[in-house]
């Protein structure tokens, strides 16, 4: 019998750098790891603001010269999100709580996460936003979402 695919979005604020990278860091990983019968991954943002954009030229650069390809078009958020998707990671505290502002019902709200539980090894409170920062604050979100996709698959494979 085919089981059901854990369903994970990944959320920022734009949906342009860290959201669209960690859908791409993820999917890698569990196309590596033979797993895409299991997981389906998306990424989104709580702004429409960037709508059908490919993500920032700055975030894809930095992202290709360490060997991924992002190639998601951004989109906002639906409330329908929260009825398909299992898990949803937000970056930061403002896009959890918008998470939450958003979701309908308790059940809902119980699929809210936050990303970085799982890379406490940078000892930052959250993921921070690249946007308006300058080649350094790129390469970081990219160690830091390595780090956290890697420690989000090995839980999720070894329950
Ligand atoms: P992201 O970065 O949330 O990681 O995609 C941002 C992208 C765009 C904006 C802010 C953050 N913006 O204000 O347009």
């Amino acid at each position: 019998m085919q089981q059901s695919k854990t369903k994970i979005l990944f959320v920022c604020l734009g949906n342009i750098c860290r959201s669209p990278l960690a859908e791409t860091i993820m999917s890698d990983l569990i196309e590596k790891k033979n797993l895409t019968d299991k997981y389906e991954i998306d990424s989104a943002g709580i702004l429409d603001y960037h709508e059908g954009e490919k993500a920032d030229y700055r975030m894809r650069c930095h992202a290709s010269f360490r060997g991924y390809d992002i190639t998601h078009l951004s989109r906002p958020v639906q409330k329908s999100d929260f009825d398909k998707f299992d898990l949803i990671f937000g970056m930061d505290e403002q896009n959890i709580r918008d998470l939450q502002s958003i979701a309908q019902t308790d059940e809902q709200r119980q699929k809210i996460r936050r990303l970085i539980d799982y890379c406490d090894t940078f000892g930052r409170p959250t993921i921070p936003d690249p946007y308006y920062g300058g080649d350094d604050g790129f390469r970081l979100v990219i160690d830091m979402l390595e780090v956290a996709c890697k420690n989000l698959l090995q839980e999720l494979e070894s329950k």
